[in-house]
Order: structure tokens, then sequence, then C-alpha cells
């Protein structure tokens, strides 16, 4: 199926002309679209959990004394014409500028899986601008960054004639606090956004500091830097032995096996919602597999922002193929196709279809070469969050190729609408292919009581128990975050090999860790089946559906 079609869409920061429904442009790679419902999602006012980040310009006092303040002005509106659109290529909202700082809100209004992610690669990328407009001109100003995540209230705020969409909230407060706290080139995170970003960022304790408004100290971290991980939407915890999936796990084995004497192409898809253990599988497979030596694995991770961006998923091809074949010489098709990894080549005199054209013949050969050393596994993690472009450069690539020892195999939520899912239907049809769909159920039951029981390593208080269960429906990410929310906050205290419940437990909250991955989900919908999800979560986790309508039609949602 051809996903473009119908009227072309012309780029409105660089006039190129698009594939008609192109999310972005192909020569500059900005997006051409705004996220769908923004505008509905502000009119709102609701509970969030959001990731504020406020940014504060310093150094001005000493231009002051030579510069007249027009010209000051000149260069703080300078600063943040680079500022801005760091907050915007990492999805976050402008909510404010307060005199020389900016504030900015990552997952609202509407919520994306990795905000507080987000927010630490803005301010990392936010001092670099602030060091190159130094150089730039000759400057020496600094920037001091503070970003807290909570739960805050959304909405429009102001008085009846003048409203603007905002949040209000302790976490905003704290925000503010840390940015106070924070010296020049520092940028200070709260707990919270820590806990949450940990496996991605690097941080240093600063230890407990006081602030205003808060009895006791509050810890505060130092971001310093990304990790390599940091492209992973959430890297993969090993807290657990594997529960089930021996099937999943065997038939896997068994297509790597046949792989080192069979040629043509193999396509793989592993399907399953958000934390049913994808990725987990994936490398329980990859481990198992190279031990024999029976296949090479690359595997190439789209992040959620990555449909926005052309060729992202092929530059994290080219790059993950690089690695290992590092000794890819100018001119020779994984060279060519490393070039997909700089969007600054996009400009040129090439038209979009003849760089495609180009990137798939680069692709064809950089497999080749590759497949002709040893079976390969190709992996595409997160091919929901492909971008259309590269997504048609593999299906171009890889239904060319049919004498190869190539096994490409992809994960995905079941997310129909999306250029990665069309991707896979037109692979697993196309002639010579042969394919193998899993789909990851829940964990029995048996299996998750096992995990919660590995995780504690105890028994558990049998209401604890039943309540994680219920809860995590055998999602095996949902048992671990529940798991990890209760001892943390010490609802479950250990008492030799038992533990034991420190309060009574009627329901559970959502951790703060799958927020994003809920939300983000939940902000997708149109406003009235978001509404509707709104109203059933008041009613609670099982009520007759008469029930849901009567209170709909109340309110007036008809579809
Ligand atoms: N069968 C299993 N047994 C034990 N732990 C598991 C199992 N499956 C997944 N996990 C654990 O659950 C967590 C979530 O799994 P994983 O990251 O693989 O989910 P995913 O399907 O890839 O989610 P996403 O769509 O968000 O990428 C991980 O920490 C993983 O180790
Ligand atoms: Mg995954």
């Amino acid at each position: 199926m051809d996903y473009f079609a119908l009227t072309m869409r012309s780029c409105p920061h660089c006039s190129f002309v698009n594939p008609p429904n192109a999310l972005f442009c192909a020569r500059c790679g900005r997006a051409l679209s705004l996220p769908q419902s923004v505008e509905k999602a502000a009119a709102q006012t609701e509970r969030r959990f959001v990731t504020i980040l406020f940014a504060d310009l310093s150094g001005f006092t000493a231009l002051s004394e030579t510069l007249d303040p027009e010209a000051v002005r000149d260069i703080i509106n300078a600063c943040f014409e680079r500022l801005v659109p760091i907050v915007e290529e990492h999805q976050g909202v402008i909510d404010q500028f307060v005199g020389d700082a900016l504030v900015a809100l990552f997952g609202a209004p509407i919520a994306h899986e990795n905000d507080p992610a987000q927010a630490c690669h803005a301010a990392l990328a936010m001092m670099d601008v602030i060091g190159q407009v130094n150089i730039e001109r000759g400057l020496d100003l600094g920037l001091h960054i503070g970003i807290n995540s909570g739960t805050v209230v959304s909405g429009s705020v102001g008085s009846r004639a003048r409203q603007q969409y905002s949040v209000l909230g302790d976490a905003v407060n704290m925000a503010a606090r840390l940015q106070d706290a924070a010296e020049r080139g520092e940028i200070f995170v709260g707990a919270e956004s820590m806990r949450l970003t940990r496996a991605q960022f690097e941080f240093t304790p600063r230890g407990a500091m006081l602030f205003k408004g808060k009895g006791e100290p509050q810890p505060v971290f130092q971001l310093i830097a990304a990790r390599a991980a940091a492209r992973v939407h959430r890297p993969v915890q090993i807290l657990t032995r594997l529960f089930g999936r021996e099937r999943e796990l065997a038939l896997l084995q068994r297509i790597t096996h046949t792989r080192a004497t069979e040629t043509g192409l193999r396509v793989i898809s592993i399907l399953g919602e958000a934390g049913l253990g994808k990725s987990r599988l994936l490398q329980e497979w990859s481990a198992t597999t190279t031990r024999q030596a029976a296949a090479e694995f690359f595997i190439a991770t789209c992040a959620p922002d990555g449909n926005a961006r052309a060729y992202a998923l092929l530059a994290e091809v080219a790059r993950v193929l690089a690695i290992r074949y590092a000794d890819a010489v100018a001119g020779t098709p994984l060279a060519v196709l490393r070039q997909a990894a700089d969007p600054t080549q996009f400009v040129g005199d090439m038209d979009a279809a003849a760089l495609q054209a180009q990137y798939v013949n680069a692709l064809r050969g950089a497999l080749m070469q590759v497949a002709a050393r040893a079976p390969t596994v190709l992996i595409c993690e997160d091919i929901h969050w492909a971008d259309a472009p590269s997504c048609q450069v593999l299906r171009r690539a890889l239904t060319m190729l049919s004498d190869e020892r190539l096994v490409f195999c992809v994960t995905l939520r079941p997310e129909r609408e999306t250029a990665g899912w069309q991707l896979l239907e037109t692979l697993q049809e196309s002639p010579g292919a042969t394919s193998a769909q899993i789909y990851l159920a829940p964990l029995s039951e048996s299996d998750a009581q096992a995990m919660i029981s590995s995780l504690a390593s105890g028994t558990l208080p049998s209401e604890a128990q039943e309540l994680v269960l219920a809860q995590a429906e055998g999602n095996p990410l949902f048992v671990e975050e529940l798991m990890g929310m209760l001892i943390e906050r010490g609802d479950l205290r250990r008492d030799g090999e038992q533990w034991v419940l420190t309060r009574a437990l009627t329901a559970l909250d959502v951790p703060n860790t799958l927020q994003g991955v809920l939300m983000a989900r939940a902000d997708q919908l149109p406003p009235d089946a978001r509404q509707l999800l709104q109203i059933a979560s008041v009613l609670g986790r099982e009520f007759p559906l008469e029930v849901l309508e009567h209170v709909a039609t109340a309110l007036g949602i008809t579809q």
C-alpha cells in the first residue's frame, strides 16, 4: 500500500514541496503539522503529571554598564530565539517568559512518553547553545536551569477577558527554586525528575537543600550529561529471570538457527502493548543466539519523537551497522548510508526522490555487505515511532534482497495508523519473503504471581499481592513499577523474610514512571473519547455499560 496519496504539502520553513500526508519536511526535517488536538486538550482543566523547566539567563549586569537597554533587550531576545526552538524540538511548550527567564512545560497540554527525559535533553542543548552565542557574539552570558516533575493543575488561568493555558502547583514553584539555587552553567533537577531519567542521564547528588515553603531539606541533583542509552525511551531492566515466553523464544531461536543455511528475506514482528516485554524478549533472543554465534544482531531503535524527523530511523540503522563495520570507507554503501545521519545533507541540489533512491541503493548494498559476512538479524525497535521516509527506504531496499541470509525483525505496539505498521504489512505481503508474527499476551496469572514473588524475594501480604496482580493485568512493566512504588513509598516494609503493609491499601495510584505511557495514549484520543475515558476512570475498573452511557448522554457526548 502506498501511504503517500492525495495533495502535496509545502514546508512552512523551507518551502520544499513534500508528499501529501507528510508530517515533516523531507528536506529540512521540520514538522509540518502540530500535534493533533493540542488546542482542544489545552481547553480542559485537569490534574496532570508534568515536567517544568525554568531557564534563566545571567551576565547582563556587566553588559548593561556598556550598552544601552535596547541593545541589551535585543541580545536577550536573540538568546530566546535560539532557546525556544530547542523546547519545541523536544516536544515541550513555552509557558511564559519572566524577565530574563523562560518557563517550559513537558507533558502539557499533550503528554509524551518521555517528557522528563526530553526536558533534560533540552536543558543540555540550551547550555550548548548559550556557549555558541557567546562565541559568535563575543559575549559572556550564562544560563542556569531548574527542572522538576510533579502533578499540577493545568488549564486556562487569568481573568475572564485574558486567559492563558498554564499549570499551577507546588511542582512549579520547586522548579523555580531549583533554578534559583543553580549557579551559572548548572542544571539542578528535583528528585522525581532524576528518578525517572537516571537510566538515561548522569547526575551528581548535590545534597539536600532548604527551600522556601518546604519544611524539610529537599534532595537536589545536578544533571551532567546524557548516557549512551539516552535515545532509548526506557532501557530494559533485568530485575528477575524471564517468566513465560518459552514458545516465543523457541520460535525466534529456531529462525536464527535455520538462517545459517537458508536465504531469502525473513520478516519477524513482535507486537504488544507498552511494557509487555518486546525488548526483553529480543534481549534474551540475541543473548542466547550470539552465544552460539549463529547470527549477528543489529538493533536500531526509534525514539518517541522519531516520526517527526525525516530519516531518523535510517540514520539509526546506519549508525548500528557502522559500529561493527568501522572500516566503511568513503564511497561504499555504508558510508553513503551514514550521510543519512546528517540532516544538513538533505539541503542540496538533489530532489527528495533522487535522495531516496540513493539511500535505497546504499541500504541495499550495505545489507548485502553485512549479510555476506554472517547471517544477519536487523532489528528495528518500536517502529510505531518510525518516520515515513525511512520506512519507504526500508521497504524498497528489503524487497530487493532475496539471496541474503537476512532476518528483518521489528517490534511495535499495535498502532495501525503508523508508517511502521504499513511497512510491516507491505513486507509481509512481498513475494519471496516468509514472515512470522509474535503477538505478546499478558503474562499468565501464575507467571505474574511468580514474578511478584521474585521481585520481592519473599512473601507479600496477600492484600498487596492481590492489588498488584489485579492492577498490573499481567503486564511485567506494571508489575515492576507498582512493586517499586509500594516499596519506595514505604507502604511495604521488610520484616525478615516477610513484607508487612504499613497502612491499609484499597487501590493503587498510577506510579509516576507509568504516567507518560498512559497519558500519552489518552492524549491521542479524540476529545470526546478522552472525556469518556475520564468518566470511566471515575466509575472504577468495572461498571455496567449502561451507567457509562447514561453519564455520557447527560454530558452531551454523542459518539
Ligand atoms: N517475561 C518477562 N519476565 C520477567 N520480566 C519481564 C518479562 N517481560 C518483560 N519484563 C520486564 O518488564 C519490563 C518491561 O519490558 P520491555 O521493556 O521489554 O517492554 P516493551 O514491550 O519493550 O515496552 P515498550 O513498548 O515500552 O518498549 C522490563 O524491565 C523487562 O525486563
Ligand atoms: Mg521496548
